[in-house]
């Protein structure tokens, strides 16, 4: 889908000043509004990964939203990787610095075995510590990463530097 980065990019709303000043965020729910957008990028993800992954991790919240889509497009389960408090059984858990903050994740101890290949999703790659927390939270289960797959990227911000070893695919990265 050639046009994809384009169209998502042309899609996204610049917000300013959110969540604090001098920030211009990246608002995403215009793409969620537009059902072929959408569905064209859950397309493309799964043309790149389809048979290769054994599980999809979103990571909570927008990451559920995409990586719940991408689930099902690919047949395959989902595993949420959601905000401290939340799950319910015994959970692995790792906080980390975030672009604005600090935050706690966690992931069912259960949710993925020994083995599993699993594509995680989310939709901003900013810092980097979500998803490298994410990673290793996925590690600790026992599982490997196979990929991480997102609608954006802020190269400025250099979140890739904390991903070293990981595949990284990126629709858009401004
Ligand atoms: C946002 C975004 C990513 C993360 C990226 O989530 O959805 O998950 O920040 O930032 P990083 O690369 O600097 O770690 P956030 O927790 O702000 O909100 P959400 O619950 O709306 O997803
Ligand atoms: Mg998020």
């Amino acid at each position: 889908d050639p046009d994809l980065g384009a169209d998502v990019l042309a899609g996204l709303r610049d917000i300013a000043d959110f969540p604090i000043n001098g920030v211009v965020f990246k608002d995403f729910t215009p793409l969620l509004l537009d059902a072929a957008l959408r569905d064209r990028i859950v397309e493309d993800t799964v043309a790149r990964r389809r048979g290769t992954v054994d599980v999809v991790a979103g990571i909570e919240a927008r990451g559920f939203i995409i990586g719940a889509m991408i689930a099902h497009a690919l047949g395959v389960g989902f595993v949420p990787v959601r905000k401290e408090g939340k799950l319910p059984s015994a959970v692995h858990r790792l906080s980390y610095a975030l672009e604005y903050g600090t935050a706690t994740l966690e992931i069912h101890q259960d949710a993925v075995s020994n083995g599993e290949r699993v594509l995680v999703v989310d939709d901003v790659l900013a810092t980097g510590g979500t998803l490298a927390a994410t990673c290793e939270l996925i590690e600790r289960c026992g599982a490997s990463v196979e990929a991480i797959e997102l609608v954006l990227e802020i190269a400025a911000l250099e979140g890739r530097s904390k991903l070293e070893g990981q595949e990284v695919f990126s629709i858009v990265t401004v």
